[in-house]
């Protein structure tokens, strides 16, 4: 096994070749001198089946969800149907230049069109445009459109927007970057918005409120309409979050529930393959009295043919051309494949799906938040603290057993966060042998508490410093010491 972990430049052998080129004699061509390399490419020397056999490996050693169960809290990592990335990639999409005038990809615009109006309609908000590229992209959309629309109404002090500490770490770092202050407020012990903290901070001085529904402990915020009237009467506005979106879709709406804005993160709900880095799409939608803000461009029907078009007071453009075009493809083909009927079945079966897991643990895990949890829900550490096994130890265990580890350490409201989202695509047997799995490790906690807190052991890596990594990654394999 260790044999095909060899990285392809150490099997280099020198004269072996991977290729065939025929042995008639190749034009000369005259380079520039600038052009020419001074010493020969550093490259491997391999066979053709030595290449194969690398990339087979190197691609095994990713961990997908098409390889296995993947509860990673707050990201939905759900199956993605094979038949929106058939559509997303075919040619007549594929092959289209981003510089072609709109007459010439009237099909692509229909579908952004098409798409703009179904979020519209799933959100209850009034109009979107589809530009920003990700969750945080379109969170920074959203604080820039509530800027804009204070600024427009000559409302310059607003410049504080309040953000509950259950929050995603990417809602203040949005906020900062949007230039506004972050007024932070303690969440009541359910990780839902405590109405007096709220009631404290607001003043003519808060731009707005930015809330996660259900909130990042996979609770419905109860108060929510309490919430809004508050901000409102304050003189704020609403941002929705919609990571979560995929408990509520088709069931409720953020507009109904008083939200201004929203960004919905596609490669969640809408099912595009997410993780290291993308391509994801975080389109921003508003209510009527936000529509001028928009960024651009947003696509419009003028009579019988669909245009780009600029929102009249636009935050401007946040990302070149059609965005995330294949993105958005698929987010279109797995909503008219669900169909309005069916798409509200999403929530209620990610939310059983939870609640299940949840149920089948908690004799041995703490639950911070008793009750009923929507789509995902938190323990906090084991419950037999003795062991001193910690949440890191029974994620890195989880590798072990070939299950991908929820999210930990988040929300920071506990200690030992593990925030676990099934989703609605497991099986009941998926979700027993991960409760089987969750079982065993406790058991091993207990009888041999230095095999979990070791774990990994049969991963390629083992602990890694995951800051460093993240901070100062080694992608070259010359710096590999
Ligand atoms: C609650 C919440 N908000 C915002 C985001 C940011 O979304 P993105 O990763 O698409 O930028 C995430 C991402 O995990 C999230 O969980």
């Amino acid at each position: 096994m260790k044999y095909y972990n060899t990285l392809i430049f150490e099997m280099s052998k020198e004269g072996r070749q991977g290729y065939n080129l025929e042995t008639k004699p190749i034009p000369q061509v005259e380079l520039p001198k600038h052009l020419l390399r001074e010493k020969k490419a550093d490259l491997p020397e391999v066979s053709e089946f030595d290449v194969v056999r690398h990339y087979t490996n190197v691609s095994q050693k990713n961990f997908g969800v098409e390889n296995g169960f993947y509860p990673l809290g707050s990201c939905t990592m759900k199956y993605n149907p094979k038949i929106n990335d058939e559509l997303a990639t075919l040619p007549g999409f594929a092959n289209i230049h981003p510089l072609q005038p709109d007459k010439t990809v009237q099909g692509l615009l229909k579908i952004y069109y098409d798409l703009q109006a179904m979020l519209s309609e799933i959100s209850g908000l009034k109009a979107y445009s589809l530009n920003p590229f990700a969750g945080a992209h379109g969170e920074l959309a959203g604080l820039m459109i509530i800027k804009a629309y204070h600024e427009k109404h000559g409302d310059t002090k607003r410049n504080k927007i309040i953000i509950p500490d259950s929050a995603h770490g990417t809602n203040p770092a949005s906020a900062t970057v949007c230039g506004f202050e972050t007024v932070e407020i303690k969440s009541n012990s359910d990780g839902t918005v405590n109405l007096q903290a709220l009631k404290d901070v607001l003043s003519d001085e808060i731009a707005g409120l930015m809330l996660t529904n259900p909130n990042t402990a996979g609770v419905f915020e109860k108060d929510i309409l309490e919430i809004s009237r508050l901000v409102h009467e304050a003189g704020g506005l609403l941002y929705y979050d919609g990571a979560n979106l995929n408990a509520l879709v088709g069931k409720a709406k953020p507009g109904d529930m008083g939200f201004d804005i929203t960004h919905i993160n596609l490669h969640k709900t809408f099912s595009t393959p997410h993780g290291g880095g993308g391509p994801g799409s975080g389109p921003v939608g508003v209510c009527e009295k936000l529509v001028d803000f928009l960024p651009n461009p947003i696509v419009r029907k003028v009579q019988d043919i669909y245009v780009f078009d600029q929102a009249k007071d636009s935050i401007g453009a946040l990302g070149l051309f059609y965005g995330n075009a294949s993105v958005y493809i698929r987010a279109y083909v797995y909503i008219l494949s669900f169909g309005k009927e069916h798409l509200s079945d999403i929530g209620p079966m990610a939310t059983l799906n939870a609640n299940y897991v949840k149920d089948s643990l908690k004799d041995l895990f703490n639950l911070p938040i008793d009750g009923h949890c929507l789509h995902e829900f938190v323990f906090d550490g084991m419950k037999d603290e003795s062991t001193g096994v910690k949440t890191l130890d029974i994620a890195k265990r989880l590798l072990d057993y070939g299950f991908h580890a929820p999210t930990i350490y988040f929300p920071l409201i506990f200690s030992q966060s593990m925030m676990i989202e099934p989703t609605e695509v497991e099986s009941k047997d998926t979700l027993d042998a991960f409760i089987a799995v969750m079982r065993q490790i406790v058991k091993e906690s207990i009888e041999t508490p230095e095999l979990v807190k070791t774990a990994p052991h049969s991963t390629i890596v083992r602990r890694l410093d995951e800051a460093k990594a993240a901070r100062q990654p080694i992608v070259k394999f010359k710096d590999i010491k």
